[in-house]
């Protein structure tokens, strides 16, 4: 099942009609990518509840489908810092669809969303021991800090600019188009 994983999708933003593949999604998580993703060991029941609460305001979610099911999404949440647009990026890839690219095109579309949103701060945080997140980062130009047993990682986005807000509406018409006849089978 991995040798089609970065062909055979699409990459759009999730709509609150996509909730119930994203918790499946979750839900098909590995218990280590379960802990690299949430810091800690999650159960089924938080993932219900995560998904549940996944488009609240100020939080956009990408998500890549293959037919019908989500293998791998990207969040983006609004930090709510008084003074600075600040935003938290967290991404998740499904085992078998690891380290066949779709980290990288999902970052590109957070950094692209924020970047049009004039989110001046992007922030990221995974584990000391999660090299592959943390290279992922560094490949976007992300400055890495080690804490404890974290490390967060921030890019800054450069202003919004005609190339960069048309490239999301171009992604956005698509990306509605499949949703709808996604929703139409
Ligand atoms: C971390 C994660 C998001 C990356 O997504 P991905 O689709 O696997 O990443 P990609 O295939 O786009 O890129 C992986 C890169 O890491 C590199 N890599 C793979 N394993 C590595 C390792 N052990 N150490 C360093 N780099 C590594 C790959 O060579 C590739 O680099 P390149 O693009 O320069 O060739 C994904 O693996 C994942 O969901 N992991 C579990 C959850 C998680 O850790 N989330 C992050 C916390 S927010």
């Amino acid at each position: 099942m991995t040798y089609d994983a970065i062909e055979h999708h699409h990459i759009r933003r999730l709509w609150p009609a996509d909730i119930a593949a994203f918790r499946r999604h979750l839900k098909r998580l590995d218990a280590d990518t379960r802990q690299a993703r949430f810091g800690s060991p999650v159960n089924d029941q938080f993932l219900e509840a995560y998904a549940d609460t996944a488009h609240r305001l100020g939080t956009l979610i990408f998500g890549a489908y293959y037919g019908n099911e989500i293998r791998a999404s990207a969040e983006l949440r609004s930090l709510e810092i008084v003074g600075e647009a600040m935003a938290e990026a967290a991404f998740t890839v499904e085992k078998d669809y690891q380290d066949k690219g779709l980290g990288s095109l999902l970052m590109n579309r957070i950094i692209v969303a924020a970047q049009n949103r004039s989110i001046s701060q992007l922030h990221m945080i995974c584990l000391r021991d999660n090299d592959r997140m943390q290279h992922l980062a560094g490949k976007f130009g992300a400055r890495l800090k080690i804490k404890s047993g974290e490390v967060t990682g921030r890019i800054d986005p450069t202003y919004p600019t005609p190339v960069s807000v048309f490239e999301e509406a171009l992604d956005e018409a698509h990306g509605f188009m499949t949703a709808v006849l996604d929703w139409r089978i």
